[in-house]
């Protein structure tokens, strides 16, 4: 069978949804989709085999393939362009696919109107077009509506895959997603390989191109609650768990609705037992499917977290120790510091595989600077934090962020004002804390650096960035 056998079934004006040859037409603009009444899955396979969807399907040489390679899945193309669904149904009717059906029509449209809930075991969507004028993103499928999409019609342990070469779109996939899903994938949450992933035009073209390609895994997932505050019970029987991964959000009271000081041994011991109570009746059940826990939920500025008493007061002297004068930064620092250890020491109450979440409002900091500097992956290393703002860790372009010992407001203040003029020339960068700048030298060409916040060992790290080709840009005082 050639593409063009296949005939388009009606004109504009007699635009209508329809199933004609084995493709289901949803022309845009038509008055009611509820007109059409959608066959279920099973009429239209005749059988109850877990259904796969790739959305921009294109000329679907990597959905056939794995029509073919699979044939115990369902397997079902949504393209747009009627030209391209052609090429899909030629290579359907060539290679025998009857687990493979065919959507001409848009994505969104398709899945909010004729998808049914919960009906759909995986998603996919390579290389979709990244539209990479600011002025066109509007265009690009993977936003908001898209995800609320996914969330309606994937089973509670369906899994959605998106790929892309584009490193913006990469960055806007992980951002809406992930209001909704976690990644299956750690921080960054992309992996720039997958050998056996299947083969596309777009995958070889921009493969030939040597250019990188960031694949994205996504697993919905409910939140469930859990009150483990001094005051609860501790009697958890009946809450109702959902289906699927679970991310437990422990209410504890942290930090506003503590009644003692940080230092309270009474009020430690209550909650690690608590913390061990829901080990024990929630968590070790649901191990599996437990994809992360909310330890914390509130304010990046941890200095509104804490109700500041004279023993509050007396310890941020202490933690002063005379050398400078009290400041509204450094009452953010003691207060993040003090936060922060109580936090890894809570959390290592409760099995290390599990990734451990702060949920943090960063918008209540000074700035965007102040912000990307306080909640550095050094001080936060056990945590994956949510609602923090991240450099682009893709960019040859990285800001030193000084040593926690050398770092004083007059060098903070001289790095924020370089993040700021890169953020308003638009330049990517990454910033990186002094102790992980050889972990991350490899992927930098240049490095943006205030001499005074540099110790010796920094100085060392310098020398041997430079001896590997790496190009130093000092900071102005
Ligand atoms: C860059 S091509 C990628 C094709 C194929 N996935 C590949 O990897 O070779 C993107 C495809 O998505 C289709 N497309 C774009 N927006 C769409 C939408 N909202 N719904 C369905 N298809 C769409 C385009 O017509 C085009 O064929």
């Amino acid at each position: 069978m050639k593409p063009k056998q296949l005939k388009h079934p009606f004109s504009f004006e007699n635009r209508q949804v329809m199933i004609n040859d084995g493709v289901l037409y949803v022309p845009p603009y038509v008055q009611d989709y509820s007109d059409f009444k959608m066959p279920s899955w099973k009429e239209i396979f005749g059988n109850e085999n877990p259904v796969s969807i790739e959305y921009c399907s294109g000329n679907g040489r990597w959905i056939a393939d794995k029509a073919k390679a699979y044939p115990e899945i369902n397997w079902v193309a949504v393209e747009i362009r009627f030209d391209r669904v052609r090429k899909i149904w030629a290579k359907k009717q060539n290679l025998n696919l009857d687990n493979l059906f065919i959507v001409c029509g848009e994505g969104v449209t398709v899945s909010r109107e004729y998808f049914t809930e919960a009906s759909v075991q995986e998603t996919f969507v390579n290389f979709p077009d990244p539209w990479p004028k600011e002025r066109h993103a509007k265009h690009r499928i993977i936003q908001e509506p898209f995800v609320e999409q996914m969330g309606r019609i994937l089973k509670p342990e369906g899994q959605v895959t998106l790929v892309t070469d584009d490193p913006t779109y990469s960055r806007q996939m992980v951002e809406v997603m992930r209001s909704r899903f976690r990644s299956l994938y750690p921080e960054p949450f992309y992996l720039t390989d997958d050998e056996d992933y299947g083969e596309s035009y777009f995958r070889d073209l921009w493969l030939s191109k040597g250019r990188n390609i960031y694949f994205h895994r996504f697993t919905p997932v409910n939140e469930v609650k859990v009150d483990l505050g001094i005051t609860s019970n501790l009697n958890w029987k009946e809450l109702s768990l959902p289906e699927g991964k679970i991310v437990w959000k422990l209410e504890m009271g942290l930090f506003k609705g503590l009644k003692q000081p940080l230092s309270d041994q009474a009020q430690f011991q209550a909650l690690s037992f608590a913390l061990e109570e829901f080990e024990r009746a929630l968590l070790q059940p649901n191990k599996k499917r437990t994809a992360g826990i909310v330890l914390f939920e509130g304010s990046a500025d941890f200095s509104k977290e804490l109700t500041w008493d004279l023993e509050q007061e007396a310890h941020f002297r202490e933690w002063l120790d005379g050398a400078s004068e009290e400041s509204d930064w450094l009452k953010r620092q003691f207060t993040r510091d003090i936060c922060v250890d109580f936090l890894e020491v809570l959390g290592s109450l409760l099995p290390a595989e599990i990734p451990l979440i702060l949920r943090l409002r960063s918008e209540e900091l000074p700035s965007h600077e102040t912000a990307l500097q306080e909640l550095n992956k050094e001080r936060f290393q056990h945590f994956e934090l949510e609602g923090v703002p991240r450099g682009d860790e893709r960019s040859a372009v990285g800001v030193l962020l000084p040593a926690e010992e050398n770092r004083d407001e007059t060098v903070i203040e001289q790095v924020a004002r370089v993040i700021k003029e890169l953020e308003e020339k638009g330049c990517a960068f990454r910033v990186i804390p002094e102790n992980f700048l050889t972990m991350e030298w490899e992927q930098l060409d240049q490095l943006l650096v205030a001499p005074a916040g540099i110790t010796p060992q920094g100085e060392r790290k310098l020398q041997g960035f430079e001896a590997a080709g790496g190009e130093i840009l000092w900071i102005e005082s």
